[in-house]
């Protein structure tokens, strides 16, 4: 069993220390991407404090389609350049929302999220999805935390092979 009990959110020095240690002992000898993402996803929900939803979006016949998560039911399509998610994939670009309700044509898959941030996961060019987090907290998301997180997902896509999920 993984325990996360030495993972403190509020531990802003080591935090991201303790989830990279964490992170390359989840990926250690394993390739499978679904459940490489599914542990990720799990891990992120319940450690990185204040968020609702952590799960992907994998792009599939040319639209995102939910996959793994940790939250509440969430939309299943998302087309390429709807909504954070849609907009993140086309532009191939992290975006970090501060108040999704001031994004034009945010999708509202759950009321209670003010702040987002959709990392795409792109491996040798190609675009295979992204990774969504969202928060109740308007501003949850800094600088560190986007740059962090692009690099845990640098990692999911190095350490795991994607072949047959998308
Ligand atoms: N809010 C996202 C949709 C996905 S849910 O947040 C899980 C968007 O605007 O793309």
């Amino acid at each position: 069993m993984f325990d996360l009990s030495s993972i403190d959110s509020n531990d802003f020095a080591n935090f991201y220390t303790d989830i990279n240690d964490f992170v390359d002992g989840l990926f250690y000898d394993e390739r499978d991407a679904l459940a490489n993402m599914s542990n990720l996803a799990s891990l992120l929900y319940h450690t990185l404090g204040d968020v609702n939803w952590v799960g992907y979006y994998l792009l599939k016949s040319g639209e995102l389609v939910l996959g793994p998560f940790q939250g509440k039911p969430a939309c299943i399509r998302i087309s390429i350049g709807k909504g954070v998610c849609g907009t993140a994939a086309q532009k191939r670009k992290t975006l970090r929302i501060p108040d999704v309700h001031q994004f034009d044509g945010h999708i509202a898959c759950d009321g209670d999220t003010n702040a987002e941030l959709v990392i795409p996961m792109i491996k040798n060019g190609v675009l295979l999805g992204v990774l969504d987090i969202d928060s109740k907290v308007k501003d949850r998301f800094s600088e560190e935390d986007q740059k962090a997180l692009e690099n845990i997902v640098d990692k999911l896509l190095e350490a795991s092979e994607f072949e047959h999920v998308n």
